[in-house]
């Protein structure tokens, strides 16, 4: 048993002071530090340094490790170039990506608090560095493939993708994701979610990132058109956005980006118990906007805050998203915009996707993320914002009460 007592600690969605916590892999008890040593008189305590915080172990629900490689090589600016230089290099870009790479991308999301991460994986080549972190991955096996002459083949390759990860053990979790509305023929989808649904996996899908993707699902026009018409000769689109999102109707889906979804979409989105990845520095790099996360509050809908992968990012530091994110949605009250941001990386991620993370709470798995601010903080209504602004390492991580 150990005891870790920290200045404050994230408790239900605010910050209590003088509280510690008790742990094997579980959370077992939550008290004073004098009640909790008296409860377990032979356990290991630890005090935390000055102004110590302590979280629930972080959770980043989208990430593309298989692009760990890119540093300086893709486009940024507009969707389509990016696109296009991700199909150029992508090779290049996959044969850098070798474990090692990927295991450092694990251990910068450790070291920025993350726990637990959704991996999204297109070939499968992540899945060994996955069961080797300490960190708990929701496996997204993704489908892709529009032409119907490739379907079945690219469904099948999938298949054999998400029993690989069904063999994985606990710290992996098999789970689906569709790639997008335009990349994906509408049969293989409806047979993937259909396995997501016998089988209760978590699925998620990007949705409505760019508004050249809108304009050709709605149009068929616009830069996706020349797309399509060069790498796949056709001007069809395989989906519109309506039939695409009614797919989903039976299994609530973690949609991915959805910056370009309409206050309709968003409302049917909200009816079907769908939520939210927001990616906001992927969103500003690759210019598709901003998700306008106060719609999403009007109507309820449930988002996490993710990094993306390093094709479309600077860093997997979750620390680093949470302050981007902090000064793109600028309008609104600053400690409320924080607090929902942390909630964005625990408790709501884990209840999406049936985590048993994500609070500290007694029964919930010892993951923890303890952090230390740089001064005493002026309130206990401040701490998250204060963390936003001034945390960049912590100072240890638990996962499943073991120091890592
Ligand atoms: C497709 O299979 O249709 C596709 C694949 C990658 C990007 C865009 C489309
Ligand atoms: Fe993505």
């Amino acid at each position: 048993m150990t005891i870790l007592a920290p200045n404050y600690i994230y408790l239900d969605g605010t910050f209590k002071e003088n509280i510690a916590v008790a742990f094997n892999d579980k959370i077992e008890a939550i008290d004073s530090l004098e009640n909790l040593i008296k409860l377990y008189p032979s356990a290991n305590v630890v005090q935390a340094q000055k102004n110590a915080v302590l979280y629930p172990g972080f959770i980043n629900t989208h990430v593309h490790l298989e692009f760990s490689a890119n540093k300086t090589t893709l486009k940024y600016g507009e969707f389509m170039p990016w696109l296009d230089s991700v199909i150029a290099k992508r090779e290049e870009l996959i044969n850098k990506c070798n474990n090692e790479v990927m295991i450092k991308a694990c251990e910068e999301m450790m070291a920025s608090g993350i726990t637990t991460f959704g991996a999204i994986s297109s070939f499968g080549t992540e899945l060994e560095v996955c069961m080797k972190t300490p960190q708990k991955v929701l496996f997204f096996n993704e489908l892709i493939g529009s032409s119907a002459a490739t379907a079945d083949m690219l469904y099948g390759d999938f298949l054999e993708r998400l029993d690989a990860s069904k063999k994985c053990g606990d710290g992996v979790i098999p789970a689906i994701a569709i790639h997008s509305p335009y990349s994906v023929h509408p049969i293989v989808l409806k047979r993937a979610v259909l396995v997501a649904k016998n089988e209760n996996l978590p699925l998620s899908a990007h949705f409505l990132e760019s508004q050249a993707e809108r304009e050709w699902l709605e149009h068929e026009s616009g830069d996706f058109l020349d797309f399509f018409q060069k790498f796949f000769s056709t001007s069809k689109a395989v989906s519109n956005i309506n039939e695409f999102m009614e797919n989903f109707d039976d299994i609530p889906t973690h949609f991915t980006h959805a910056v370009q979804a309409t206050q309709k979409e968003l409302s049917y989105l909200a009816q079907k118990g769908h939520s939210i990845a927001h990616c906001p520095r992927s969103n500003r790099l690759l210019g598709c906007g901003r998700l306008a996360i106060e719609e999403l509050l009007k109507l309820k809908i449930p988002f996490s805050l993710a990094t993306d992968g390093l094709s479309s990012n600077n860093s997997l530091n979750i620390f680093d998203e949470l302050r981007a994110a902090l000064m793109l949605h600028h309008l609104g009250p600053l400690e409320e915009l924080a607090s929902l941001l942390i909630k964005g990386i625990t408790s709501t991620p884990a209840e999406i996707f049936s985590l048993n993370s994500g609070s500290i709470e007694v029964g919930k798995d010892a993951d923890f993320a303890l952090v230390s601010l740089p001064d005493a903080p002026s309130s206990l209504e401040s701490i998250a914002l204060q963390s936003i602004l001034h945390v960049t390492r912590v100072d240890a991580l638990y996962i499943d009460g073991k120091k890592v």
